[in-house]
């Protein structure tokens, strides 16, 4: 099974962004951590990075078939994009939505997510460990199902 993760805007900055926010760890890092976690479970994953919306909606229609469930961290265009919330409505396998941060400590325009509410979990204020427990979560459905 494979395991889609997906990053938005700004998250290739990662380790340099405002590290007192999102810490020191590279995307790389964060990659390795979920190449690492899906690998535990017998899973392969597909990790990409973009900036641009309409890029990540493209991504979620050419994998919304062959991946067993996708791993999102959209950045802004969580709190921005209809475009990629129906895209993800679309996904037959589960989608959990990751933030680094805990967005409901912090403005009031992160509070908002419009992809919240059609995807099987949100993981906020975790870190890196977010993704790990996001894959996990998505690994082990696809596995289980498998059986
Ligand atoms: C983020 C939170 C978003 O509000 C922000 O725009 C990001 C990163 C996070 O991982 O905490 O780019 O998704």
């Amino acid at each position: 099974p494979l395991v889609a993760v997906l990053n938005g805007p700004n998250l290739n900055l990662l380790g340099r962004r405002e590290p007192a926010l999102y810490g020191h760890e590279t995307l790389a890092d964060v990659e390795e951590l979920c190449r690492r976690t899906a690998d535990r479970h017998g899973c392969d994953v597909d990790l990409r990075q973009t900036n641009h919306e309409g890029v990540l909606v493209d991504w979620v229609q050419e994998l919304r078939e062959s991946a067993a469930g996708f791993v999102v961290n959209a950045g802004a265009y969580t709190h921005t994009s209809i475009a990629l919330r129906d895209a993800l409505v679309t996904v037959p396998g589960p989608v959990v939505e990751v933030h680094l941060t805990n967005v409901h400590a912090r403005e009031d325009f992160r509070h908002r997510s419009y992809l919240a509410d059609v995807v099987a979990a949100v993981v906020a204020g975790l870190g890196p460990a977010g993704y790990a427990a996001a894959v996990e979560y998505v690994a082990t459905r696809a596995t289980r199902s498998a059986v």
